[in-house]
């Protein structure tokens, strides 16, 4: 399938002109992840000078902010008895057994340290009565382990993080939409792209690309990211520039998304956070009833995502759901002041709609919240590609067939550092390696010239409906349920979007339109990885729930990976997974578990 927007009519490649930034290590995205790797390069002893971090949005406005309950680490705080091996079983029982064990005990081992970090650069975080950062229950956790600020964690992460990189002098540019990154003898040469406010193209030519540019669920119908963030373009990036993806398969449907019917269009798929259930939420249906006694009554509401989405789905598809197609949620049995403390975006959220938290339910439905498959990496976070890293939900191995809430942040915050470190200490080996500058001058030169005859195209079709037939599409065929038939009608549909966006109708480089056209062919590209790994992947495990295949089946215990040959074809390989530690795996075989009931 071939992924890039195009029009007809050619612009000379000799008339284009474009800035070039010679820089030693660029990072691509300025959230959490790509914040936390420039700020342990440059306490690692590197110039600032010599890192760049650009974003396609404001500083501090990255996706990052949107994260909402918490970050997980062993602190122990209010369960003494937690410890990071413990974080690690939790992690890998919720991933199934398909995450990579080396890099899920990387990020429970460091996580403790790194929230004490972000403590003592003055995060927001919540408090005990005795001034310890506070930590609450989670789903499917073992103990109480999500740090949290309030129940905007991400805002006041992303806050820390942007201040720490200010004093720290790290350079920041930002509304930069990078298109293209470039290769040549098998290692990254730098990247392509334009300056959404201007037009003008920019090339970087860089010894190093860390690519922090998030997942990829705003490509489903309902999803609770913003819709120009998280559409693909980190894993697609990497993937048309030669790295490995994997799990493309495993999307986690967070349960409890608003309900556009309920609460206008605007708000449909947004995050409620898992933090209401973990303070005690509880979902009932239609009928009254408290329907997670009967799909899951020892972990109750806080059972695995992907529990808790299936079962509000059932109830929904069984004529049990509200009008407007969701269940209750409700925490009206908390304090009106607890209620103030512990979740105040989400009580003022509300407010503003005109419901009270403290008074009555919301109505919620599953939403797409995050993709677990992402670019393979090694364990300084170095793709296959020499000299460019993959951090954050970019990456893939942390999390297998599904996640566990206040994982991400966790992952973000320990990725940044461990590849940030990386990057610093080979400095020796990659400074001035930039490749030949003849090759990368070409190659920029190439893209911006299909970039420029994609610049006010006129075809037949607007990129942003494309985008929307594409959302529907993978919602319905590679959803919450999955089965054969449903993912080749996925496939055929996907086919005729791509012949569609051979045909597009584009603005200017600065419209929306412009962007959207790049947006949908990464969106191309991830969702045959992830319609294509789906239909590979004949069982049920995690997040990829097949109702052909409801089982789970041993044989599958491996990763289904994806690469892109010369000639942009895909080609499916199967991957076999690492074991725990001896230290992880005796946490495992104490079979630690949840106790909901410690909530009611
Ligand atoms: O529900 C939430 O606050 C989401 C957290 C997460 O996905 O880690």
């Amino acid at each position: 399938m071939d992924n890039s927007p195009r029009r007809a009519d050619a612009e000379s490649p000799q008339s284009l002109d474009y800035e070039t930034i010679e820089v030693e290590t660029l990072v691509v995205g300025a959230g959490a992840a790509g914040a936390r790797a420039a700020i342990e390069m440059v306490e690692s002893g590197v110039d600032p000078e010599d890192v760049l971090v650009i974003g396609k949005r404001g500083h501090g406005d990255a996706h990052t902010t949107w994260a909402r309950g918490g970050i997980n680490g062993a602190l122990g705080t209010r369960d003494p008895e937690d410890d990071w091996t413990i974080h690690a079983a939790d992690t890998l029982k919720e991933g199934h057994f398909v995450n990579d064990p080396g890099k899920v005990e990387a990020v429970a081992r460091a996580m403790p340290a790194l929230l004490r970090e972000l403590d003592d650069w003055g995060m927001a975080f919540s408090r005990t009565d005795d001034g310890d950062i506070d930590q609450r229950y989670f789903g499917a956790q073992s103990f109480r382990r999500t740090a949290f600020a309030g129940d905007h964690t991400g805002e006041s992460l992303l806050d820390t993080l942007v201040a720490r990189a200010r004093e720290l002098d790290i350079p920041y540019r930002e509304n930069v939409f990078v298109s293209k990154l470039l290769t040549g003898d098998g290692r990254i040469l730098g990247a392509a792209g334009y300056d959404t406010d201007t037009g003008e193209f920019v090339l970087f030519d860089a010894d190093v690309v860390i690519l922090a540019a998030g997942g990829y669920t705003s490509l489903y119908r309902r999803h609770s990211s913003r819709d120009d963030e998280n559409t693909g373009d980190g894993p697609a990036l990497a993937a048309l520039a030669g790295a490995t993806l994997q799990d493309m398969e495993f999307v986690q449907f967070h349960p409890t998304g608003m309900v556009g019917g309920r609460y206008g269009e605007e708000w449909d798929g947004r995050l409620v956070t898992e933090a209401v259930r973990g303070e005690g939420g509880r979902l009932f249906n239609a009928d009254g009833e408290r329907f997670m006694r009967r799909y899951a009554p020892d972990q109750m509401e806080l059972a695995a995502r992907d529990v808790v989405a299936r079962a509000i789905a059932s109830e929904v598809e069984a004529g049990r759901g509200t009008d407007d197609g969701g269940v209750y949620l409700d925490i009206s049995h908390r304090e009106r002041a607890f209620i103030e403390e512990r979740l105040p975006r989400m009580d003022e959220r509300f407010a503003d709609l005109g419901v009270d938290m403290a008074e009555e339910p919301v109505v919620v439905a599953p939403t797409a919240h995050y993709g677990m498959g992402g670019v393979v990496v090694d364990d300084s976070g170095q793709t296959d590609v020499e000299g460019l890293y993959a951090i954050g939900e970019t990456m893939a191995g942390v999390h297998g067939a599904n996640r566990l809430g206040g994982n991400s942040l966790a992952e973000t915050i320990a990725f940044g550092a461990i590849t940030g470190n990386a990057v610093a200490a080979r400095r020796g080996e990659t400074r001035g390696h930039r490749g030949d500058e003849g090759l990368l001058h070409s190659r920029a030169t190439q893209h911006f010239a299909d970039l420029a005859r994609l610049t006010d195209a006129d075809g037949s079709h607007d990129p942003e409906d494309l985008l929307d037939d594409l959302r529907d599409l993978l919602w319905d065929a590679a959803g919450i349920r999955r089965d054969g038939a449903g993912i080749e009608a996925g496939l055929d549909a996907l086919e005729r979007v791509a012949g569609r966006a051979s045909d597009l109708a584009v603005g200017d480089r600065t419209s929306d339109s412009f962007e959207f056209a790049l947006d949908l062919g990464f969106a191309l590209v991830v969702a045959e990885s992830i319609l294509r790994s789906a239909r590979e992947r004949t069982e049920s495990r995690g997040a990829h729930y097949r109702t052909d295949y409801p089982d789970r089946d041993a044989s599958w215990q491996q990763n289904i990976r994806v690469t892109h040959d010369s000639i942009g074809a895909m080609h499916l390989t199967t991957h076999a997974v690492g074991t725990p530690s001896p230290a992880v795996q005796r946490a495992l075989d104490a079979d630690y578990q949840l106790d909901y009931h410690q909530l009611e």
